[in-house]
């Protein structure tokens, strides 16, 4: 499958259109970014790292039924993906408190969130990504009851399976974020899971293994990324 017609360059990534309308090419570009792209720096092996990380979770997620766009891996950068219609919403499951919930609401990081917390952001970088919830979602349009109901149903599962796979490897899941689509009708997970949109804890340390690292200027972003990698079983060489 070729790379045809750029669709769309964001901030991390870049969609193209291939020669089937039904696929797209995601590439994972070296680019990270923080304060809503204001900050921007490029970093050697992140994208391959984040490309064959995302590839490595969404087909153990697949493999327990969770419905994920991923077809195949095309190269260190590329992978092939079901075209869905994006739900303009971010779904944020938090098990321990940290980043955005913290500053909001006063409350110490690091606390244990029992049950987990379910968050809805609005894809929309003019206006910062604000806060919603599904009463919003309904009344604009941006998602339905049923699909919340599944993206919600879908987050928790992915949670289930992904804490699971980072305690096994030494780390904490502190929090994520995932992006659904439709495609046929069926919510489909999309967009990516790496450690630019989680936060993971060396169970041990507590180190940041994640964009943190980025976010607060701690240093080896790609050591950290690479370690966790290698940490969960993914195969970077
Ligand atoms: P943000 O960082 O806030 O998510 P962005 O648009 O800058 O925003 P990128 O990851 O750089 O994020 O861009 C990838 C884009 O591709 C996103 O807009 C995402 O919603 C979209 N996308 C991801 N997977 C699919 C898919 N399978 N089908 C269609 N669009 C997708
Ligand atoms: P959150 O604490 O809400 O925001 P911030 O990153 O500003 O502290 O983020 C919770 C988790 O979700 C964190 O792992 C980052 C991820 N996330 C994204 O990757 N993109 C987003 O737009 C949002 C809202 C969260």
């Amino acid at each position: 499958m070729k790379k045809l017609a750029e669709v769309y360059r964001g901030k991390a990534k870049t969609v193209y259109a291939t020669e089937d309308p039904n696929f797209l090419i995601l590439t994972f570009r070296n680019d990270t970014s923080s304060l809503d792209g204001r900050r921007v720096q490029k970093f050697e092996r992140k994208g391959m790292i984040n490309n064959k990380f995302n590839y490595f979770i969404m087909n153990k997620l697949a493999d327990v039924g969770i419905p994920t766009q991923i077809v195949r891996l095309l190269s260190d950068h590329d992978v092939l993906v079901k075209k869905l219609a994006m739900i303009p919403v971010e779904c944020v499951l938090r098990n321990i408190a940290a980043g955005c919930m913290v500053r909001r609401l006063g409350i110490e990081e690091g606390l244990v969130l029992n049950p987990p917390i379910f968050d809805l952001f609005l894809k929309n970088d003019v206006m910062h990504d604000p806060i919603i919830n599904e009463s919003y979602c309904i009344t604009f349009g941006w998602a339905s009851a049923h699909h919340l109901s599944r993206m919600k149903q879908l987050t928790y599962k992915v949670n289930d399976i992904l804490s699971t796979i980072f305690d096994n490897a030494g780390f904490i899941l502190v929090d994520f974020k995932l992006e659904f689509g439709l495609c046929n009708g069926e919510i489909v997970l999309g967009d990516e899971f790496s450690p630019d949109v989680s936060r993971v804890w060396d169970k041990k340390t507590l180190d940041n293994m994640d964009k943190d690292r980025f976010r607060k200027n701690l240093g080896d972003v790609i050591k950290a990324y690479e370690s966790l990698a290698k940490r969960i079983g993914v195969k970077l060489d």
